[in-house]
């Protein structure tokens, strides 16, 4: 992967946004950009079930690079899933087509005792592997490099509920009427994240994101308890033994709460939903932070000359502080592979 050949690790036009340096056009990558809408995606699905893809380094490799080799990304996430970390404790995971993931809930403290790392090697040994033989192909490349784990909260939410859920009823439950086990549960997955994420930088990913997909069920006082500050003792526990690598949040539709996420978090790049005004993130997010996203996946499904608008307004909004482009959530599988190329290239051609 030699797109620009020898291009020195600290210029990847990514990691230099991510550090907070503004540049034009932006870097542009998309979330769940490694997934369905590629052909390429779907012919190796044929072949193997969705947690073997996760943990056969020949496989994460291929599928962390498809998107990158046709649209040459700025940025390549590694293919992987936010519910490895509570299936390499231990708790049962199947991703069942048409269903999504599904989870034997964790809903009380006993259930906690069941959570163990027996399993943890064999399931964090290949996806190092994978990530080591990415980070070699990129190495000369434009293309950074990005791990990922989801934030504490949102993966409590698959644990507790047992899969997706429209109003996560028995987290709510665990909020107010069990405290002490959602602390216990946020406080160990917090470790753990720290743990999984570190062990992704030592096997050569350049930077990380943490998704936070639930982020907008919790009241301002709960979204600062299990929220704010689980993201702020992940990124500072980052920083501190890693002082190069930068971190993404990602709080989906946390409104007003942007504030204190941007402030508080301690991220250095804030991801934003297809809802947030621009002009309103401007205001509420301190200068040095880069804003990332946030087109609607939708517009990308049309395709044609509203996706060029829209995608234009966003990249002039943010033009005056650090943005890397990207999508207000993930790439839709519906996705008309052309228009993912016309995306880049209008962003390119800015
Ligand atoms: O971004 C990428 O391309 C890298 C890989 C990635 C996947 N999941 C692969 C995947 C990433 C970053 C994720 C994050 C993730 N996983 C989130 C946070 C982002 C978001 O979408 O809100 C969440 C909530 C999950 C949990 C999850 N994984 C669900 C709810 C589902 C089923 C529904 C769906 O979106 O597909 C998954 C499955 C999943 N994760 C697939 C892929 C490629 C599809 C499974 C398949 O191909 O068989």
């Amino acid at each position: 992967m030699r797109h620009s050949s020898n291009i020195q690790k600290n210029q990847k036009p990514l990691l230099r946004v991510m550090r907070g340096e503004k540049l034009w056009p932006p870097p542009i990558w998309l979330m769940r950009q490694a997934g369905r809408f590629l052909p390429e995606f779907r012919a190796i699905r044929e072949k193997a079930d969705f947690l073997t893809r996760c943990t056969t380094p020949e496989l994460v490799t291929e599928l962390t690079l498809q998107p990158i080799k046709r649209f040459k990304m700025d940025g390549a996430i590694l293919f992987s899933d936010i519910l490895i970390l509570p299936w390499s404790l231990g708790q049962d995971l199947q991703f069942i087509p048409g269903k999504g993931p599904q989870l034997n809930p964790c809903r009380h403290e006993s259930d906690l005792s069941l959570l163990n790392s027996d399993k943890q090697e064999k399931i964090f040994n290949p996806i190092e592997k994978g990530i080591k033989e990415i980070s070699n192909l990129l190495r000369d490349s434009s293309t950074s490099f990005l791990g990922f784990a989801g934030s504490p909260f949102t993966v409590a939410c698959y644990m507790i509920e047992g899969g997706s859920s429209k109003d996560f009823a028995h987290v709510k439950e665990a909020a107010y009427k069990n405290p002490q086990f959602l602390e216990k549960l946020i406080q160990l997955l917090t470790n753990q994240t720290i743990s999984w994420l570190s062990r992704q930088i030592e096997a050569g990913v350049e930077g990380v994101m943490l998704f936070d997909s639930w982020a907008s069920l919790l009241s301002p006082s709960l979204f600062r308890k299990y929220v704010v500050e689980p993201t702020k003792q992940i990124s500072s526990a980052i920083k501190q033994k890693y002082p190069h690598i930068n971190v993404i949040g990602f709080p989906r539709l946390c409104g007003t709460l942007l504030k204190i996420y941007g402030e508080e978090a301690g991220v250095d790049v804030v991801s934003c939903d297809t809802t947030v005004d621009l002009n309103v993130a401007g205001k509420l997010l301190p200068s040095h932070l880069a804003i990332q996203g946030n087109l609607d996946p939708f517009a990308v499904v049309y395709g044609g000359e509203i996706m060029e608008e829209e995608t234009v307004h966003i990249c002039q909004k943010l033009r005056s502080r650090p943005h890397i482009f990207n999508l207000g959530h993930g790439v839709l599988p519906q996705t008309p592979v052309e228009n993912v190329g016309r995306l880049i290239e209008i962003i390119r051609k800015l």
